[in-house]
């Protein structure tokens, strides 16, 4: 039965190959003058920059671009760029990268409308009104980040990450343009769209799950399934990038508009990436076989309704196997796009694992997650994944 559910979408969302050479009359919409791109320097190299900034520039004025983004984005990170755009004046961030960029543009927001220290908005809700305007542009099919309501942001000092979650922190617009994915080399492919398969079947299977938030989901899966070993090996196909694309951004919608469904497995992956330089990706890809075990005792259908979605065929099977399944086939997309799968090759330390599960215990993640889980759950679950 259900009793009361929410679900908020936010920006608009536009996709078209090649959109990002006029995005048009969206951006006056907007309202906004002069531009700030914030990118990292993996866009940069990949040459994406001189396209997008001459796509902008057809309809509004860049007014500077910083580039000075870590792969994990810092509470520095943030400083800096709040500082470069007041020097800019700019009343519009147009983020273009990966999850680091487009985080570091959301809470670099915070800071320009808001001021005070970026600390002070960590949580949940924290922000009462409308942040400067902001285009989201991926060049990642993963994090969804384009489309959610959340940024994590890492404490490079304290080696913990911050989430900060709140409506209006998502873009006015997402631009999903797969020509620029492209050039992404396949090892970041596989693990981007292993983070998006990540938000999709926490989502299916939180304690916040709704209707709307289940049909998203469930597409999501379904095309990441069918479409990431045709990305990751044939990354100049556009048609598996464009799917990757939309899948992420779907996925992305399925855990930020009910309020934010992930589970344990991004947990660990928040408490791993926060100590550890790890791709968030990557650490999710490791765990979600484990994470998917523990979780399954507690909603058993709703795996089951994953395995069939993966294109296991349950054919009057016990659920059990029909799950086992499911999860087997998680494992070998894995696997077959060439990702690793032991906590060990990623030089995370076994003595670590331990305040790995304590700062996991601790993450907004877990509060979500179907089956409730001690610190003996979490410290086994990382032990397994090592
Ligand atoms: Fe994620």
């Amino acid at each position: 039965m259900i009793d009361f559910f929410e679900f908020q979408l936010r920006p608009q969302v536009l996709y078209k190959a090649g959109l990002v050479d006029d995005i048009g009359p969206e951006i006056a919409n907007l309202g906004a003058e002069r531009a700030l791109i914030v990118a990292d320097e993996g866009v940069a190299h990949a040459g994406l920059l001189d396209r997008v900034r001459a796509g902008l520039e057809r309809n509004i004025m860049v007014a500077g671009i910083f580039t000075e983004v870590p792969p994990n984005s810092s509470v520095a990170a943030v400083a800096r760029g709040a500082e470069y755009a007041r020097e800019c004046g700019t009343d519009l961030i147009v983020a273009v990268g990966g999850g680091s960029p487009i985080d570091t543009a959301k809470a670099m927001r915070i800071l320009l409308t808001e001021g005070g220290r970026l600390h002070d908005y960590e949580g949940y809700n924290l922000l009462t009104r409308p942040l400067i305007p902001m285009i989201a542009i991926p060049t990642t099919a993963g994090t969804g980040s384009e489309v959610t309501a959340w940024a994590v942001i890492r404490d490079e000092v304290a080696r913990v990450k911050l989430a900060f979650s709140s409506i209006y922190l998502a873009p006015d617009l997402a631009i999903l343009d797969p020509e620029l994915t492209l050039s992404l080399p396949p090892g970041l492919t596989a693990a981007t769209g292993i983070d998006a398969l990540v938000h999709a079947i926490e989502s299916f299977v939180g304690t916040i799950a709704n209707p709307i938030s289940d049909s998203l989901a469930l597409q999501a899966i379904d095309m990441i399934s069918n479409n990431l070993r045709d990305a990751t090996y044939d990354g100049n196909d556009i048609e598996p990038r464009g799917q990757m694309l939309i899948a992420s951004c779907i996925a992305g919608m399925a855990f930020s508009g009910g309020g934010g469904s992930l589970g344990i497995v991004h947990a660990l992956a928040h408490a791993i990436g926060g100590a550890f330089e790890i791709h968030h990706g990557t650490a999710n890809a490791i765990l979600l076989p484990y994470g998917m075990q523990f979780n399954s005792v507690a909603v058993p259908n709703r795996f089951a309704r994953i395995a069939r979605a993966r294109g296991v065929n349950s054919g009057g099977r016990p659920e059990e196997d029909v799950i086992a399944d499911g999860i087997d086939a998680v494992r070998l997309l894995t696997v077959d796009c060439g990702l690793p799968t032991r906590l060990r090759d990623m030089a995370v330390p076994e003595d670590a694992l331990p305040v790995i599960a304590e700062t996991a215990l601790g993450d907004a993640a877990l509060l979500t997650n179907p089956r409730p889980a001690t610190y003996d759950d979490v410290l086994e679950i990382a032990r397994s994944a090592w």
